[in-house]
């Protein structure tokens, strides 16, 4: 039987998720959960979901509710995905799970002590675009040296969360934490780190460039902003090729170039979506079918990162350990 899913928010993300999870049989989702119970109820309507709730915790009271989707703004994240597993949901948040280490812990710890399962929601790490990239990067370019990563668009409305110091927000939150877990990916946990950031009056960071050293040398320069255009990219580089990713944490493309020989390869992969990948691989970890592709130890080495990065741009880029 599919894995009965709840959705903690109305939020604009919900959208390819319901999406995704329409098209597969391993899930549905049965409920969906609002602050205002007569917007959710249009917003259930709408999109077909048969329960809607006034209020997170009465989502979570729902029998029915196996798992639950959190797509609320970063800086509730962690407390609800608590909450839920508190009350025996199995959870998957919405990137970044947290900025702080002693957060992410706290939520795998309450994941262990209820006996359910807890995931980030990187959808990208879910595509087989990524997983090829990956493979590639591991084997075809000689020994891997650089990384770069870049993700930024335009934020235009001023009252966005994205914007907001309470709920956490920022660039390297919002899209930069792609970049951390494009570079983690490929190169490992990275030792040291130095950044600088442009933030607003409140301190939030609309933009940051940054450096991360990982074992053996291999650097990995990283930008992200939400006053720049819409940019994604990702660059492998070796001591003898290349790979270069254009769209790669979306992953719409469903291919990239590979440079070798002075020879400009396209790889192209099957197309897939992520967000029903990602539905799809915690409901099948729910039955016992499958483990989880990202667990504790993927969203601690996150948060962990995150931190370093936000400690280094504060103290206007001093090189810090991670
Ligand atoms: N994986 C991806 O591709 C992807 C893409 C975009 C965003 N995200 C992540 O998804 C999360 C949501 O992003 P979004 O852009 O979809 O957000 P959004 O549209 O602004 O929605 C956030 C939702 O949170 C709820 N909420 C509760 N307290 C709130 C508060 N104080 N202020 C604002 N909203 C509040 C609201 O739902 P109710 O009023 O219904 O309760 C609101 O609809 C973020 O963590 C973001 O990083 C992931």
């Amino acid at each position: 039987m599919g894995v009965s899913w709840g959705i903690i928010s109305t939020a604009n993300i919900n959208t390819p998720i319901i999406a995704g999870a329409r098209a597969s049989d391993a899930l549905e989702i049965v409920a969906v959960a609002g602050r205002d119970g007569a917007r959710t109820e249009a917003y259930a309507r709408e999109y077909g979901i048969p329960r809607a709730h006034a209020g997170y915790d009465a989502l979570l009271a729902d029998p029915d509710v196996e798992a639950v989707y959190i797509s609320l703004p970063n800086g509730m994240h962690v407390d609800w995905a608590v909450r839920a597993l508190q009350a025996g949901k199995h959870v998957l948040c919405e990137k970044p799970l947290s900025r702080r280490v002693a957060d992410a812990v706290r939520a795998f710890d309450a994941a262990d002590a209820a006996g359910r399962l807890l995931m980030e929601a990187f959808m990208w790490r879910h595509s087989p675009q990524t997983q090829r990239f990956a493979q590639l990067a591991g084997d075809a370019i000689g020994e891997l040296r650089l990384v770069r990563a870049a993700f930024s668009f335009p934020l235009s409305d001023p009252g966005n969360v994205r914007l907001s110091r309470e709920l956490d927000g920022g660039a390297l939150m919002d899209v930069g934490c792609y970049c951390v877990s494009g570079a983690r990916l490929l190169a490992g946990e990275p030792e040291a780190v130095s950044a600088q950031q442009v933030t607003t009056s409140e301190g939030v960071d609309v933009r940051m460039a940054a450096t991360l050293r990982h074992p053996g040398g291999v650097l990995t320069t990283l930008d992200c902003a939400l006053d720049l255009p819409n940019r994604s990219e990702l660059q492998a580089i070796g001591s003898s090729g290349a790979l270069w990713a254009r769209d790669p944490w979306h992953c719409h493309a469903a291919s990239f170039e590979l440079l070798r020989d002075e020879e400009r390869e396209t790889v192209t992969v099957a197309r897939a979506d992520s967000y029903r990948l990602e539905l799809e691989n915690l409901s099948a970890a729910i039955r016992g079918e499958s483990a989880p592709l990202l667990g504790r130890e993927d969203a601690v080495a996150q948060a962990r990162v995150i931190e370093a990065l936000y400690a280094s741009a504060d103290a206007g880029g001093a090189l810090t350990a991670v």
